[in-house]
């Protein structure tokens, strides 16, 4: 397999007074408006404010629980604490495939942008891994293998040269009477079929006898009982290959126990085990078998960033580890943690300076959004407050020019007054001046109607001219009485009259007149 660039990843009325109305002057739009706008304004203050789009979440699918695996999962929390926009969760299969499978469906159900995952059987994990790629969630395989190139990027060591590197160290112990007995990872992984298939294929040159081996799961209580059998099986085996340091240092302690003189070769040199082992001189040597979980952090972050990375990579060829450095890498092991916590605490304070920050900069704009908000609402009221001031205004001008035209309709009603007042005192004073006259014929005359040494044509006409003349009196007593019903002074009489008797006068006095004109037309 050759690492070459060839993916790019897949990567969202009218009265006198006008009354004044209060009911429609405050208009709610603005406050609507103003709302919105700081609702906008909170909204961008939470989403904001020390966050890193696009924000990516990576599921770690390992197939088991281990020393190896811890220091690759330390990797991948290191290196994770070097990008913000991504999330880390990691789960492990616990040597069985149908929890592996559970937490890959897990990852996929809950939406995680990418899986990483070491199968833990190849055959068992390969449909499962093949629908999530055809699927088009990009998916990174490492360590253990599938079978075909169901993946976005694959990521492991080269296996059968490790095996390989293993039989050139036991020939380089042994020299030719070397003679193996083998503890076989879990068969159907593939670390564990190419670190046979390179020991065996180096043993065969380099003259080493592969006595017999036997499956021990990669785990300390398998390899223990798969020792006992081999190292029973196998008087003559001088030493124990095992495919990595759990079940090398199972082997080592069980010939121990046996009292058989064995040299042991485990693989993976994890510090807490593999390494300290070596150092405590219960194994020989052991294969530094690269994690590289920084790597696998930064192949995800280009596949999610749409940026080149490499399909296949395969990680440098491990290094030995046996007595001469074992005390040495375990102390920059230990260098390297050191570092590390103290990295996490500035990461730690970091990531609390960015939450402080983050309060901050939400404290500020929510002030931000009080202030607006009362500087909105102040405005609102105060324009509210302006309008009914100016209406007001109008109000109280509309009610002075009413006023005056008020004033103006008393004068001319006084002055109306006054002119009927003159007039009538004229028309008092001319029927006064009348009356005396009147009063002045009407009595010759009188007598002269109720003379009897008139002829009955000249009575008949000075009776006519009396009761005219009485008439007139009356008329201008009527006139005089207009004036004390002007001033309220006169009251209601009421008397009987015969109706056929004023009638009869009535058309009498109009007889002579009637008389006079019939004489003209016949003429
Ligand atoms: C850990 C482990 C290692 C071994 C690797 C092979 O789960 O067993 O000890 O080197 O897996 O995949």
């Amino acid at each position: 397999m050759s690492g070459e660039i060839t993916n790019f990843a897949v990567s969202k009325n009218q009265p006198f007074f006008i009354p004044i109305q209060t009911h429609d002057m405050i208009n709610v739009y603005p406050l609507r408006s103003l709302l919105l706008f700081t609702l906008s304004i909170a909204i961008a203050a939470l989403t904001g404010s020390c966050t890193h789009e696009p924000h990516y979440r990576i599921g770690v699918s390992q197939c088991s629980a281990d020393d190896w695996r811890d220091k690759m999962n330390e990797e991948i929390r290191r290196e994770a604490m070097f990008h913000d926009n991504i999330e880390i969760e990691i789960r492990s299969g616990d040597d069985d495939n149908a929890k592996q499978i559970a937490d890959l469906e897990y990852f996929v159900n809950e939406g995680f942008d990418l899986i990483i995952a070491a199968p833990n059987e190849a055959d068992a994990l390969t449909p499962t891994i093949k629908r999530i790629y055809e699927s088009g969630l990009p998916i990174i395989v490492f360590d253990r293998n599938v079978n075909g190139e169901y993946y976005t990027a694959y990521q492991g060591a080269d296996n059968v040269e490790i095996g390989h590197q293993a039989a050139l160290l036991a020939r380089a112990m042994l020299g030719d009477e070397c003679r193996v007995i083998e503890i076989c990872g879990l068969e159907g992984s593939s670390p564990a079929t190419d670190r046979q298939r390179g020991f065996d294929s180096a043993a065969e040159e380099l003259g080493i006898k592969v006595l017999g081996r036997g499956n021990g799961y990669w785990n300390y209580e398998e390899g223990s009982r798969v020792s006992d059998s081999l190292l029973s099986l196998y008087p003559e085996a001088n030493l124990i290959y095992a495919h990595n340091d759990r079940m090398a240092i199972a082997g080592a302690m069980r010939a121990r126990a046996a009292h058989r003189q064995v040299k042991t070769i485990g693989i993976d040199a994890a510090p807490t085990i593999g390494i300290q082992a070596v150092a405590d001189s219960i194994i020989d040597a052991t294969f530094l078998y690269p994690t590289g979980g920084h790597e696998l952090v930064r192949t995800a972050i280009a596949i999610l960033e749409g940026k080149p990375y490499k399909k296949v990579s395969i990680l440098p060829t491990p290094a030995t580890v046996d007595a001469t450095n074992a005390e040495m890498l375990l102390l920059q092991d230990q260098a390297l943690r050191e570092e590390t916590s103290k990295i996490s605490g500035l990461k730690q304070s970091l990531d609390s300076y960015c939450e402080k920050h983050s309060l901050q900069t939400a404290f500020l704009y929510s002030a931000l959004i009080i202030i607006v908000l009362c500087a909105g609402l102040l405005f609102v009221v105060l324009r509210a407050y302006w309008a009914r001031k100016r209406h007001h205004q109008e109000v109280e001008a509309q009610n002075i020019e009413l006023a005056k035209q008020r004033d103006q309709l008393d004068t001319l009603y006084k002055q109306l007054q006054d002119a009927t007042r003159s007039k009538l005192t004229f028309f008092t004073n001319v029927s006064h001046d009348l009356r005396t006259p009147l009063t002045l014929v009407a009595e010759p005359v009188h007598q002269l109607a109720t003379a009897t040494n008139l002829t009955e044509q000249q009575s008949t006409l000075m009776q006519l001219a009396d009761k005219n003349v009485k008439r007139l009196q009356r008329l201008i007593n009527q006139i005089l009485d207009l004036r004390k019903y002007e001033d309220s002074k006169l009251g209601l009489s009421l008397k009987n009259v015969d109706l056929s008797e004023a009638l009869r006068e009535w058309s009498a006095a109009f007889e002579a007149a009637a008389r006079a004109s019939a004489t003209c037309i016949s003429l």
